[in-house]
């Protein structure tokens, strides 16, 4: 097991989720949502059309890295439909009737959100078909020769789906999201933004240039802007008088060996490993998890979508590579 990173984007238990006493640093209308522009403009519409026809809104498909907000924002599309929000994960869809009990226990206009749709087993994927696309669920009672199949009508919901990895997901599910948007890495001002947001709802104080600093080391990510918020406040209020100013944060990012690009040890140990061994030449995804000691999917859903965005590794068809950029940052040019 890997130790916990401050800079991971899966979801950490004190990462204020609704199970956490603190409230909620999520935003719930498009208002307050920050960045993401493109998305909020189409779905706005989207949202609109069905609301002047009276009609349920088309299922959609939100993908990109960890963190950037998908869970946040299908809550922020459910409260604007000003409809009711049921959240679960295909992990957590073991058999085709955990699917079916959820679906039946369904309103009309309910928001479904389906987090990792990638990771859905087959044969629960298979009801989802007719349920997305007719609003029925095929069952079979019975069992061998017995068994006959029934269809059942099902309220008309909207299916909200979030993956990592849209290449994952199976071609006939795809095609019956009427939706499919990208959620991206967001500008740096707009993490500064959010800091300065999440701060206010925290009851604390911090100036201008620590929020900015505290947004370039937080990989454009939203999730891992309010962790290292989190931790350079404790880090204030032990070692200052709670107020976050630049040189607490700069003091607590280096307690935490977070780099001025926002790369923590495991990062860095990962491309020094790829670059001792490899040099510029490719490497397999299973051969970087082997030499980690982490699972692929880790790899591939934490570590490299924000070293790819920084143009330190590429992907090829031979494997990932090393760019120079890395071996710069790493001083082994
Ligand atoms: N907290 C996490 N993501 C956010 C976002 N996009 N806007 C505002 N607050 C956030």
């Amino acid at each position: 097991m890997a130790i916990e990173r401050v800079i991971d984007t899966s979801l950490h238990e004190d990462d204020n989720e609704e199970s956490n006493v603190e409230f909620s640093l999520r935003p719930t209308t498009f208002s307050e949502y920050i960045g993401q522009k493109h998305l909020k403009t189409n779905l706005k519409l989207a949202i609109d059309a069905a609301k002047k026809r009276g009609d349920v809104l088309d299922h959609i498909l939100l993908y990109g890295p960890p963190g950037l907000g998908k869970t946040t924002m299908a809550g922020v599309i459910a409260h604007e439909m000003g409809a009711n929000f049921r959240a679960t994960s295909a992990p957590s869809i073991e058999k085709p009737g955990d699917l079916a009990s959820i679906l039946t226990n369904l309103a009309d206009g309910d928001i479904l959100f389906i987090d990792e749709i990638h990771r859905l087993r087959r044969a629960v994927e298979e009801i989802l078909y007719s349920a997305m696309e007719d609003y029925k669920l095929d069952i079979v009672i019975g069992k061998g020769t017995a068994g006959r199949s029934v269809r059942l009508d099902l309220p008309h919901f909207t299916l909200i789906g979030a993956t990592t990895q849209t290449g994952n997901i199976a071609g006939p599910l795809r095609d019956r999201f009427g939706h499919s948007f990208r959620l991206e890495y967001y500008a740096p001002d707009d993490i500064k933004s959010i800091i300065e947001r999440s701060a206010k709802l925290l009851n604390t104080t911090i100036e201008p240039d620590a929020a900015k600093l505290l947004a370039e080391r937080s990989r454009l990510t939203p999730r891992i802007a309010n962790r290292l918020l989190k931790r350079v406040r404790d880090y204030a209020d032990v070692n200052g008088d709670g107020i976050i100013d630049k040189p607490i944060t700069e003091a607590a990012l280096k307690l935490l060996e977070i780099d001025e690009l926002g790369l923590d040890p495991a990062d860095r140990n990962m491309l020094s490993l790829m670059i001792d061994r490899y040099g510029s030449r490719p490497v397999g995804l299973s051969t970087i998890a082997a030499l980690t000691g982490d699972e692929a999917s880790t790899i591939e859903d934490y570590y490299e979508p924000y070293l790819m965005q920084l143009g330190m590794i590429q992907r090829t068809p031979k494997g990932r590579v090393v760019t120079e950029a890395a071996k710069k940052h790493l001083g082994k040019a």
